[in-house]
C-alpha cells in the first residue's frame, strides 16, 4: 500500500518534471504532448521523453557515467549511515559535483544536449557540490538533515532529466 502510494507520487513528480521541462523550453512540443496525451488518455502510458541523438561512443560513455552516478549515490548513502560525512561529501564532489565535469567529458557531450537537458545536468552538478558542503557541515553540527535535503535536491535532477529525455 505504502509502496504503491510512493510509486504513484514518484510517477506524478516525474511527469510534472517532464511537463515543466517541455513547457519551459519548447511550447510547440508542449502542445504536441498535450494533444498526444488526450488521444492516448485511456491507452497504456506513452513514452513522452524527447529522444536525443548522441554519437555511439558518447552514448556508451554517457550511460557508463550514469551507472557510476547510481553507484556514487549508493556509496554516499552508505557513508552517511556510518556517519562518514567527509567521505560522503568527497564522493559527491568528485563523482557528481562540479569537480566531476571534466571526468565526464561534459564539454564534449553538452553540445548534443537540448537546453533543458543541459540545465538539468548543470543543476545536478551544482546540487551535488552543495551536498558535499552540507555533508561536511554535518560532521561539525551533528545535524544531517540539511545534507539529506541537498541530496534529495540532487536526485530530483536525475528524476527530472530522466523524465524528459532519452538517448538514441
Ligand atoms: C542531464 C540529464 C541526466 C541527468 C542529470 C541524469 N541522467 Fe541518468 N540518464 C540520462 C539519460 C538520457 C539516460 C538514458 C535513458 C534512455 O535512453 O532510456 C540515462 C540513463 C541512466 C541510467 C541507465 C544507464 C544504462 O546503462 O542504461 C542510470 C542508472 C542513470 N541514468 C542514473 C542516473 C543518476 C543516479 C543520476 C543522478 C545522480 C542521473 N542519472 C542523472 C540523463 C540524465
Amino acid at each position: 500500500m505504502k509502496h504503491a502510494l510512493n510509486f504513484a507520487l514518484a510517477t506524478g513528480i516525474a511527469l510534472a518534471a517532464a511537463h515543466a521541462v517541455a513547457q519551459q523550453h519548447d511550447p510547440a512540443m508542449h502542445m504536441q504532448h498535450q494533444a498526444q496525451a488526450a488521444k492516448t488518455a485511456k491507452a497504456a502510458p506513452k513514452d513522452i521523453r524527447q529522444a536525443v541523438k548522441f554519437p555511439k561512443v558518447l552514448r556508451e560513455h554517457t550511460l557508463a557515467n550514469m551507472r557510476d552516478h547510481l553507484l556514487a549515490l549508493q556509496e554516499i548513502q552508505e557513508a552517511l549511515a556510518k556517519q562518514e560525512y567527509d567521505k560522503a561529501g568527497d564522493i559527491a564532489e568528485h563523482r557528481l559535483g562540479m569537480s566531476s565535469l571534466a571526468l565526464h567529458g561534459a564539454h564534449d557531450v553538452a553540445k548534443y544536449m537540448p537546453k533543458g537537458m543541459q540545465e538539468a545536468g548543470t543543476a545536478m552538478h551544482r546540487h551535488a557540490s552543495r551536498f558535499a558542503v552540507a555533508a561536511k557541515d554535518a560532521g561539525a553540527t551533528g545535524d544531517v538533515r540539511p545534507a539529506l535535503a541537498a541530496l534529495a535536491a540532487t536526485t530530483a535532477q536525475c528524476v527530472a532529466c530522466h523524465a524528459g529525455y532519452r538517448v538514441q
